[in-house]
């Protein structure tokens, strides 16, 4: 059986972690706080949960040739610095072309991270009551 991996977040971390955990033939489980992908890359107008984000203006100052994901470059017709919708574009065509968003049960917050007493390779991954299961 597959192991389970649990990653947490779906930022530029998590949703390549994703794809290393499929590449590698293991079942990961992100956990994602906000309802969307993108991490600080998505923008949005106040940040009422305090999370640091992109600001409007926001262009990359690293070139899309050194920021991109090694198996997945930018389309030709992207700018060589982009603003940030460009930028949170990408994290979604790379999402949805290696058919990542099924992994991720967003609005889910992770607050602990735990051995469990009766396995020592297993670990439960929960917030409050709420056991989201074990990760190994
Ligand atoms: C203003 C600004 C500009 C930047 N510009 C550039 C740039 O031009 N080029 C560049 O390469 N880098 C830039 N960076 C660096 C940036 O940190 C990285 O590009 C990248 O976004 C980091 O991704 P991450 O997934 O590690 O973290 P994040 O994007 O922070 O994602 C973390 C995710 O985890 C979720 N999360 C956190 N805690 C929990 C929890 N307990 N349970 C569930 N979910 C949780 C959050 O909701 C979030 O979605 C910039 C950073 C800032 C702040
Ligand atoms: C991009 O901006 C960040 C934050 O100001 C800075 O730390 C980093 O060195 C810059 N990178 C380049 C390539 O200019
Ligand atoms: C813990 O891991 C073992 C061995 O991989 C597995 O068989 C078992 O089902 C796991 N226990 C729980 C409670 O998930």
């Amino acid at each position: 059986m597959a192991k389970k991996v649990a990653v947490i977040g779906a930022g530029v971390s998590g949703i390549s972690s994703i794809k290393c955990c499929v590449d590698e033939d293991l079942e990961p489980t992100c956990f994602e706080r906000s309802d969307d992908i993108g991490g600080l890359w998505k923008f949005t107008e106040s940040s009422k949960d305090g999370m640091t984000r992109v600001y409007k203006s926001l262009v990359t100052n690293v070139s899309k040739e050194m920021s991109c994901y090694s198996d997945f470059p930018f389309h030709e017709d992207y700018p060589n610095f982009m603003n940030h919708e460009k930028f949170w574009d990408y994290l979604q065509e790379f999402a949805e072309h290696f058919d990542l968003l099924k992994y991720i049960q967003f609005k889910t917050t992770v607050c602990s991270i735990t051995k469990r007493p009766d396995f020592l390779r297993n670990w439960s991954v929960g917030c409050g009551h709420r056991d989201r299961g074990q990760a190994k």
